[in-house]
């Protein structure tokens, strides 16, 4: 039988542990993260998708941004801290009230920049106006989820929406189907905005020059479980949102996010995910980093 799969009551009334769960954000969100030097970076999360925004001409002067589930705050806060010349107003839209007020603890220094909206993303969303650009990381795979769907036996919404935008779908088998990202980017491009998107993939690209990150990783594939403390995330189809974005009449770039941070070191990577024995603490970090983030995928709908 298929079931609709929701985080909503979670994020409503648990305290929520960001720490639990493997964040990208979290990992290099501060100056002093471990992350950083092993990586060989030396910018946070934040400021560097505010360079990359920034070169493709959609972080502009006097832009006004909107971030959906901002967790703790701290993409914002390395973007504002690096790129804050050019943002004229950010709004944080998050579920969780214990979120936001870590995020206004978070964005204090600019606080007079910044509001908070408490709510869900897809009902809040069609409301909002004043917004030159989304931000939207680590957060859809939250969504609703249509879990243990047989291809013929789908629910009308989910039929309809696989019609509508002609979505490819397992001809046998029960699979998952992420109704509430579908949803998600929808109500993105009806607004006629653009929006970075960034999360787990079941789809994921790995970046050519490290195809032996590959390794043991399903591509290609179907929205999978990830359990986390007290409720579950789903991989996305990535694939599924192009799809509707095309649909919509918006352009789309995709790729793999640790080429987006701008890692390099092919070398040092190939090393140490071959080997996966890790003599340093150093080398530990940067396994456990590339194992995490291979399966994540960006999204730029403009
Ligand atoms: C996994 S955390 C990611 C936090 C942060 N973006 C990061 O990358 O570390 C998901 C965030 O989305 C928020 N969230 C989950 N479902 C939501 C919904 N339906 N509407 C708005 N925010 C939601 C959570 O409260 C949390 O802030």
């Amino acid at each position: 039988m298929p079931s609709l799969h929701d985080t909503r009551h979670y994020h409503l009334h648990h305290p929520i542990d960001l720490m639990t769960e493997f964040t990208i954000c979290e990992s290099l969100g501060h100056p002093r993260s471990p992350y950083l030097p092993a990586l060989a970076m030396e910018r946070t999360y934040g400021a560097v998708l505010g360079d990359r925004l920034r070169e493709k001409g959609l972080l502009r002067q006097g832009c006004r941004l909107c971030e959906i589930g901002g967790g703790y705050g701290s993409l914002m806060r390395g973007l504002v801290e690096a790129h804050g010349d050019l943002v004229e107003r950010v709004v944080m839209v998050d579920l969780s009230r214990a979120l936001l007020g870590r995020q206004q603890r978070a964005l204090n220094p600019w606080i007079d920049r910044v509001r908070f909206v408490l709510g869900d993303a897809l009902e809040v969303l069609p409301a909002i106006s004043g917004v030159d650009l989304f931000l939207i990381n680590e957060m859809i795979g939250d969504l609703p989820v249509w879990t243990d769907f047989h291809p013929r036996g789908l629910p009308p919404e989910a039929a309809a929406l696989i019609e509508r935008y002609r979505l490819a779908i397992p001809e046998d088998g029960l699979f998952h189907f992420n109704i509430g990202a579908i949803r998600l980017v929808e109500a993105v491009c009806l607004k006629n905005i653009p929006a970075f998107i960034s999360e787990h993939a079941s789809d994921p690209i790995i970046p050519r020059e490290m195809p032996f990150l590959v390794k043991g990783l399903a591509t290609g594939g179907w929205p999978r479980e990830i359990r986390l403390t007290a409720h579950s995330e789903y991989t996305i189809r990535f694939s599924h949102l192009e799809q509707v974005a095309r649909a919509l009449g918006r352009k789309v770039e995709t790729g793999s996010l640790l080429e987006f941070i701008g890692y390099t070191n092919v070398e040092k990577a190939r090393f140490i995910f071959n080997a996966r024995a890790c003599a340093t603490d150093e080398q530990a970090l940067v396994f456990e980093f590339l194992d995490h983030v291979r399966e994540y995928r960006w999204l730029i709908i403009s």
